[in-house]
């Protein structure tokens, strides 16, 4: 039986990075009752939310919301834009960094990893020369794909997301920047626009202090462009595509189980 004698008492404040505590007007929120998710005022309710996302990613373009977590977001960014046997650069930061890598594999992606190897490669953040020097080799344009993490929760280092993609530019290589910024969105600046991220991945329950089970992709146009060129390889049987959410007019999320 669990010991409830040892308690301090007052108001417990959990400081850890995810899940955050709730703020009570969004616990009031949740408490009303249920709406038809097929119906007008659910649409209307759909839209709003897909538009007001756009602020917090700082994005003109669209945010597709899925009913999964920071993982199903991963795997709803890999499969829109990549093939399987395409070749994808990992950047070494941390847990979330391998968890995410050893997903792209599972998925049939040509992983390669690159940073900092041995003891100290979680205590550094991407360095963006790094990514430049293994670009410039790929004169064949083969990496499709560069993932780096934007806040490697496992150990609180933020990456500078920007040089990335300058990195990208200065070799006019093609390759997509998916970035993760599960626990960075919302806590620390993100901009997805200005620095050009290809998808953006996050979630619910971490700096916008809701519960788990919201995961979203912010895209750029060439992601977009991205999914009538792959084969959907996913394998939690989501159904995860861009496509129908993007055309969305009823604001209902058309494909996701929920
Ligand atoms: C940086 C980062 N990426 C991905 C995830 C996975 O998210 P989830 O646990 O919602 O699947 C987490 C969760 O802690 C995370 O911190």
């Amino acid at each position: 039986m669990l010991k409830l004698d040892n308690h301090a008492s007052g108001r417990h404040f959990l400081h850890i990075p995810g899940p955050s505590p709730v703020p009570p007007r969004v616990l009031r929120a949740i408490s009303y009752q249920t709406i038809d998710h097929r119906g007008p005022e659910f649409g209307a309710f759909g839209l709003k939310v897909l538009d007001g996302i756009k602020k917090i990613f700082k994005t003109e373009q669209p945010v597709i919301i899925y009913s999964a977590s920071g993982t199903g977001a991963w795997e709803g960014a890999l499969v829109n834009v990549l093939n399987p046997g395409d070749k994808v650069l990992f950047y070494e930061t941390g847990q979330f960094a391998n968890l995410w890598r050893a997903l792209g594999k599972h998925l049939g992606l040509d992983v390669e990893v690159v940073g900092k190897t041995g003891q100290d490669s979680w205590r550094w953040g991407v360095d963006a020369s790094v990514i430049e020097e293994r670009l410039r080799k790929d004169t064949g344009h083969e990496i499709k794909a560069v993932c780096v993490v934007h806040n490697e929760t496992s150990t609180g280092v933020t990456s500078n997301i920007a040089a990335v993609r300058k990195a990208i530019d200065s070799l006019k290589h093609p390759a997509l920047l998916l970035v993760d910024s599960v626990s960075g969105l919302g806590s620390a600046d993100y901009e997805h626009d200005k620095w050009g991220a290809d998808v953006t991945i996050s979630g619910s329950q971490k700096g916008l202090m809701l519960p788990p089970g919201i995961g979203f992709n912010a895209l750029s146009p060439r992601a977009i462009e991205g999914k009538n060129r792959t084969k959907c390889i996913n394998h939690i049987g989501l159904g995860m595509k861009f496509s129908n959410p993007i055309k969305m007019v009823t604001g209902q999320q058309l494909l996701v189980p929920i």
